[in-house]
C-alpha cells in the first residue's frame, strides 16, 4: 500500500475506534466509504496513472475499502451489542420493591341487600326474572289494570319518553310481562329486583331513581297467609331472626286485597324507639292478593288459581338494615360512604 492508502488507513481506524455509538460509525462510513469518501477520492486517482499501474494500484485501493469495510462491521457488531446491554441495564425491573398498591372496590350496598334477597328466595325454589328499564306504558300500567286515565297513575308519578314508552315506576312491570309469558302454565314463584324511576323530587327520603324487589307467586290454593308467612321469612332473614309482620288495609290496583306490610322493629324489637317512632313497628313494604282481573288479563283462569304479590324498597331496607339516614347517599358516589361497606361482609 502507498503511504497516502496507509495514512487513509490509520486515519480510518482511528475513526473507527472513536466512534461512540451508532450514528457516529454510520459518519465514519460515510466519510471513508462514500461516494465523496476518501477512499473514493483515491479511485479518481486511476485516471492519471498509466496503464500498466492501474490494476495493482485499483487491486490495493479495493485491499483498502475492503479492510475499512470489515473493520466498520465490526465494530457495528461491538456497538449493538453494547446498546442492548445498556437497554437491558436500565430497563431492568428491581422486583424487591414494593408493588403499588390496587384499591379494591366494594359491592355498593343497594346490590349486597339485592344479593341477599336472591340467594333467600333463591333457596325457596323461586326464579330471578329481569326486563328492561324502559318500559312499554302497556306493561307498567295496562296489564297491572291501571289503564289510561286510571286515578291510579298519578300515585306514580311517571317520567315518559313518548306516550307509550316510560321509564318503569315500579317492577310490578317484570311481573306482568313474566306473567305473560307463562302463558297460563302454573306455577309461577319468582322476584324481579331492578331500578325503577319516578318524578320525585330528591330530599333525604326520596329519589328520583331507585331500586325494587317484587315477588309473586301464582298457583292453586295460594292465600294470604302464604304471604305473611313468605314475608316474616324474609323480613326476620333480612333484620334478625323473631321478626313478626303485620298487614295493614291498603291499595294498589293489580291487588285485592292490598295490604301494607310492617316489621316489628329490630332496634327495640317491638317495645318502642326512636327509629319505629315508639310504635314498635317499621313499615317495609306493599303487598297483596294478585287481582283476578290481572290474573284473567294475562291469561290464567282466577276460578282455578290465585297468587300473591309484594314490592319492596332496597332502599328502605339497607337503611333500615345499616342505619342509614339519607337516601341520597346510594347515588352521590361519596367514596367514603361506600367504603364502608366491606365486600367481606
Ligand atoms: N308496585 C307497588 C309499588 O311500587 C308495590 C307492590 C308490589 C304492591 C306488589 C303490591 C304488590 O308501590
Amino acid at each position: 500500500m502507498s503511504d497516502v492508502m496507509e495514512q487513509v488507513l490509520a486515519e480510518a481506524r482511528a475513526a473507527i475506534e472513536n466512534a461512540a455509538d451508532l450514528d457516529g460509525l454510520n459518519h465514519v462510513r460515510i466519510q471513508f466509504l462514500g461516494k465523496k469518501g476518501s477512499v473514493q477520492a483515491l479511485m479518481a486517482q486511476m485516471k492519471n496513472l498509466s496503464r500498466e499501474e492501474k490494476p495493482a494500484f485499483g487491486q490495493k485501493v479495493n485491499e483498502l475499502k475492503g479492510e475499512v469495510s470489515r473493520r466498520i462491521e465490526e465494530k457495528q457488531k461491538e456497538l449493538a451489542e453494547l446498546g442492548q446491554k445498556a437497554r437491558m441495564a436500565s430497563e431492568k425491573i428491581d422486583i424487591t420493591l414494593p408493588g403499588d398498591c390496587m384499591e379494591l372496590g366494594t359491592i355498593h350496598p343497594l346490590i349486597m341487600i339485592q344479593q341477599q334477597l336472591e340467594d333467600l328466595f333463591l333457596g325457596m325454589g323461586y326464579k330471578v326474572a329481569e326486563g328492561p328499564e324502559v318500559e312499554q306504558d302497556y306493561y307498567n300500567f295496562e296489564l297491572a289494570n291501571i289503564p289510561k286515565d286510571h286515578p291510579a297513575r298519578d300515585m306514580q308519578d311517571t317520567f315518559y319518553i313518548d306516550p307509550n314508552t316510560l321509564l318503569r315506576t315500579h317492577t310490578t312491570a317484570m311481573q306482568m310481562r313474566e306473567l305473560e309469558k307463562a302463558e297460563g302454565q302454573l306455577p309461577i314463584k319468582l322476584i324481579c329486583p331492578g331500578k325503577v324511576y319516578r318524578r320525585d323530587d330528591d330530599d333525604a327520603t326520596h329519589s328520583h331513581q331507585f331500586m325494587q324487589c317484587e315477588g309473586l307467586v301464582v298457583g292453586e290454593h295460594i292465600t294470604l297467609a302464604d304471604l305473611k308467612g313468605t314475608l316474616e321469612y324474609m323480613a326476620s332473614a333480612m333484620f334478625g331472626s323473631g321478626r313478626k309482620v303485620r298487614f295493614r288495609p291498603s291499595y294498589f290496583p293489580f291487588t285485592e286485597p292490598s295490604v301494607e306490610v310492617d316489621v316489628s322493629c329490630p332496634f327495640c324489637n317491638g317495645k318502642g324507639c326512636s327509629v319505629c317512632k315508639g310504635s314498635g313497628w317499621i313499615e317495609i313494604l306493599g303487598a297483596g292478593m294478585v287481582h283476578p282481573h290481572v290474573l284473567e288479563m294475562n291469561g290464567f283462569d282466577s276460578e282455578k288459581c290465585s297468587g300473591f304479590a309484594f314490592g319492596v324498597g332496597l332502599e328502605r331496607v339497607a337503611m333500615l338494615k345499616y342505619g342509614i339516614d339519607d337516601i341520597r347517599n346510594f347515588y352521590t358516589n361519596d367514596l367514603r360512604f361506600l367504603k364502608t361497606f366491606n365486600r367481606f361482609d
